[in-house]
């Protein structure tokens, strides 16, 4: 799939089939987040692949704002260990690992664990070092919904586009 394509025609995906994910996919996911750039290139990062249901209802029970994830075949959860820009290198490495998975028909979803009590519990959970942030979990799976056509909405270009200067009009 062509890139413009495939991050154009992307959508977040909550709802998915039971259909496990093929496991050559998941390592071309994970793959793709290994070869993102990083700040320095400290590659400070830590993918937690989880698959068995079990701990999948335990997440989809603690993250209230990603229940979906006790639905899905996988979920990755992204750690990130003393880095310096641990938000920006995370952020690389998943949206490689969802453009990989979205090209090969497999929709995700970024669920933030942003209260300090549910950041403990998954911690504990996934047996994650208290010292390292974990970041997000990503439910994967095969799109079970049927899309809207038109997709999630953005805002006009000439609305976030600047030219030479921030007062700049659009040519
Ligand atoms: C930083 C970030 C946090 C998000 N947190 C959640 C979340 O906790 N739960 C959820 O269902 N979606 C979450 N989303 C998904 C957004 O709601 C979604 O990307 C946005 O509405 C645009 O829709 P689209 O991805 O289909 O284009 C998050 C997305 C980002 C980038």
């Amino acid at each position: 799939m062509d890139v413009y394509q495939c991050l154009r025609s992307r959508r977040t995906v909550r709802d998915y089939k039971p259909d496990p994910i093929p496991q050559e996919l998941v390592r071309r996911i994970l793959k793709a987040g290994r070869w993102a750039p990083s700040s320095s290139n400290t590659q400070k990062w830590h993918f937690i692949v989880i698959q068995e249901r079990d701990t999948l209802q335990a997440l989809g029970k603690i993250a209230t704002q990603g229940t979906f994830i006790a639905q899905a075949p996988l979920t990755i959860a992204i750690v990130m260990d003393d880095a310096p820009r641990p938000q920006l290198d995370a952020g690389r490495a998943l949206q490689q690992m969802e453009l990989m998975a979205w090209s090969e028909g497999v929709g995700m979803c970024f669920v933030g664990v942003r209260e300090a009590d549910q950041q403990i519990a998954v911690k504990k959970l996934l047996g994650i070092p208290e010292t390292m942030e974990l970041i997000t979990l990503l439910p994967f799976g095969y799109r079970a919904d049927v899309p809207k056509a038109e997709g999630t909405p953005r805002k006009p270009l000439e609305e976030i586009v600047h030219w030479e200067r921030f007062d700049g009009k659009a040519i």
